[in-house]
């Protein structure tokens, strides 16, 4: 995505009912994080949520903050962290947990899953994990691995985004053996051709060692 687009209505949007969702999860009491910054970042201060965004553009940063001047949106509990969120989650001050984390920042691959690290690491137990845009290669990864994951539980799904609710506390470091479920991706090789196209080759095998052998 490039930063210097002038998105629509001067902030970027998703879909209307993930904004339901977010607006309905996140009262005044509650804490949030997102990476990226949108309309969402309008409604999580419009609903009075205690808001993180983290976002790389400083001119993003300040479109929202116009745009909720404009509307008469109180923007006191909204806080912008400026800079990438393979940096920014890292070292996120504070150990506060948030009760809701939407991702929709860098969409290329493993942004979105260094922002679930990172970030749904600070979720707290029954918190919302919102993830935008789940047809693009690298969250459609992250996403396969989270439905698999008994940490995480799907709450709501549609084509364009999902929300899991946490259902373990702490960090979501991990090794190989303690994810039985997880399971590599298909191999691309003779075994994924189709069983027609592997009897042919086999035969074909056949045939030719046995042409060699005769000479
Ligand atoms: C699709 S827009 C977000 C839309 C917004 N969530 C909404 O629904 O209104 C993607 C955002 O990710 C930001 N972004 C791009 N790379 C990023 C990175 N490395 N870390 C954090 N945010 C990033 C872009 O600047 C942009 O604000």
């Amino acid at each position: 995505m490039d930063l210097s687009d002038d998105p629509q209505l001067g902030v970027w949007s998703t879909d209307r009912d993930c904004y339901l969702l977010l607006a309905e999860s996140a009262g005044p009491e509650a804490h949030t994080l997102e990476t990226g910054s949108g309309l969402s970042t309008v409604l999580l201060a419009a609903v009075g949520a205690r808001h993180t965004c983290i976002t790389p553009a400083r001119v993003e940063a300040d479109r929202v903050l116009a745009y909720c001047g404009e509307h008469g949106i109180d923007t006191t509990s909204l806080t912008f962290e400026i800079g990438c969120s393979d940096d920014v989650l890292p070292r996120l001050p504070g150990e506060q947990l948030f009760d809701v984390v939407f991702i929709d920042g860098n969409h290329g691959f493993p942004a979105p899953v260094i922002d679930w690290y990172y970030a749904g690491s600070r979720l707290r137990p029954g918190g919302l994990l919102v993830i935008d845009d789940v047809a693009l290669a690298a969250v459609a990864h992250l996403c396969a691995f989270l439905d698999r994951d008994p940490r995480w539980t799907v709450q709501r799904r549609t084509e364009k985004w999902v929300a899991y609710r946490r259902v373990t506390a702490g960090d979501l470091r991990q090794d190989w053996y303690e994810q039985p479920f997880y399971r590599p991706p298909p191999q691309r090789g003779l075994s994924t051709l189709p069983a027609r196209a592997m009897r042919r080759i086999r035969a074909g095998r056949r045939r030719t060692s046995g042409t060699s052998a005769a000479r």
